[in-house]
């Protein structure tokens, strides 16, 4: 009985599998990389601000305004940090804001104290990351006051002054060689064209931008346009065609614009479209370092001006010629509501933003 059950079974089981076939072949992957993040620790500070990386060196720098104290971190090869120091810059209410890699001084690093009215070169000592910055030249504000970003340009430092809304050229051999431009609250970062050479600053407050021709030593204000639909220009930068900016918006609404300053001062718009990417509050941005081949720029959204919005990565890849935003990639970082600050990009692979209300500095790394 138990034998004849069991043949019957496996007659049924042959005949089921010889008219249903199954066959299995290879697909291809079109995912790309999958992305890393760590949200390393950082020393306990009410706002964490700048950072930048000494190439080469493994070495991160991170500014952290309220307490002026200028953080040393050694990254390993995923972006980890292993170690780190920290250093009070002059005292804690200096406000230690900027921070810039010298080309004229080899190895060094500007800093801007904006309560002290100082701009400051430092030889940060990376061969051990135990020995304190040295202090190689201090050169005061001549007129104004408030310095917040500094980028060394030649012989020039260019300056914001965002406490006297005013913007700085100083030359740094020569300091008496200088030129102040007033301007309208307030200027945050200072970028040169590309094409035509001139300067520019964001003025977040008021929704401007002020132009400085430095050969005539003339400044105008151009106004953000109407149809960008949005406020408060903040992050900018030198990029493909011109200088770049991003529109944070207000303490309610995002805008999720970016665009550019043409070679006759035409600003060029892009909307992101992509449900997280529309509303988001875009505070800081940096190209990829091949944008050349790789047409990618990565914003930074932020909770900086407003609680609600999300804290993001946002790769955008515009098209051969930069007209068009062909792909939004969104990643939201782990800790929200950390008023994500700034973003820059050390290796193909490798980002890295500060988390200004939570003390902490965030790797975003791409691997295969
Ligand atoms: C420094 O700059 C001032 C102002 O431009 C100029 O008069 C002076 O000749 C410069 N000094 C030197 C040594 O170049
Ligand atoms: C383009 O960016 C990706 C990461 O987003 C990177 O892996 C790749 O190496 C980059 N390509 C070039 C040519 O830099």
């Amino acid at each position: 009985m138990r034998a004849t059950v069991r043949s019957f079974l496996s007659v049924t089981a042959f005949l089921a599998s010889s008219v249903l076939a199954v066959t299995v072949a290879p697909v291809s992957n079109d995912r790309g990389p999958t992305i890393h993040i760590i949200e390393n620790a950082l020393p306990t500070a009410p706002q964490t601000h700048e950072v930048v990386s000494i190439p080469n060196k493994n070495t991160l720098l991170i500014s952290q305004f309220s307490n002026s104290v200028l953080v040393k971190a050694q990254v390993d090869d995923v972006g980890q940090i292993t170690a780190l120091t920290a250093f009070q810059i002059s005292t804690p209410t200096s406000e230690l804001h900027g921070l810039a890699l010298s080309k004229h001084y080899p190895g060094k690093v500007w800093l801007t104290l904006q309560a002290d009215n100082l701009l400051v070169l430092i030889d940060p000592m990376v061969h051990s990351l135990k020995s304190a910055p040295k202090v190689i030249k201090v050169i005061k504000v001549p007129k104004g006051k408030g310095p917040h970003y500094v980028g060394e340009y030649g012989d020039d430092l260019w300056v914001s002054l965002k406490d006297s809304s005013a913007v700085l050229r100083i030359n740094h051999v020569n300091t008496t060689d200088y030129d102040h431009y007033q301007g309208v609250s307030h200027p945050i970062f200072v970028a040169q064209h590309p094409i035509n050479k001139n300067f520019y600053s964001g003025e977040d407050d008021s929704n401007k931008i002020i132009k400085i021709e430095p050969t005539t030593k003339k400044a105008t204000q151009i106004d953000i346009p109407a149809s960008m639909g949005g406020t408060t220009p903040v992050g900018m930068i030198s990029g493909p065609k011109g200088v770049w900016f991003a529109l944070l918006g207000s303490p309610t609404e995002g805008t999720g614009t970016v665009g550019f300053i043409g070679e006759n001062d035409e600003i060029v718009p892009f909307k992101l479209t992509s449900p997280l990417g529309q509303n988001a509050a875009l505070l800081h941005l940096v190209f990829d370092l091949n944008a050349d081949r790789n047409k990618s720029l990565w914003l930074l959204s932020s909770s900086i001006v407003n609680s609600k919005a999300l804290d993001m990565i946002i790769k955008v890849t515009f098209n051969d010629d930069w007209t068009r935003i062909v792909g939004e990639e969104v990643s939201v970082l782990p800790t929200q509501q950390n008023q994500a600050h700034r973003i820059i990009q050390t290796a193909p692979d490798q980002l890295y933003a500060t988390e200004l209300a939570k003390s902490k500095l965030v790797s975003f790394r791409t691997a295969k």
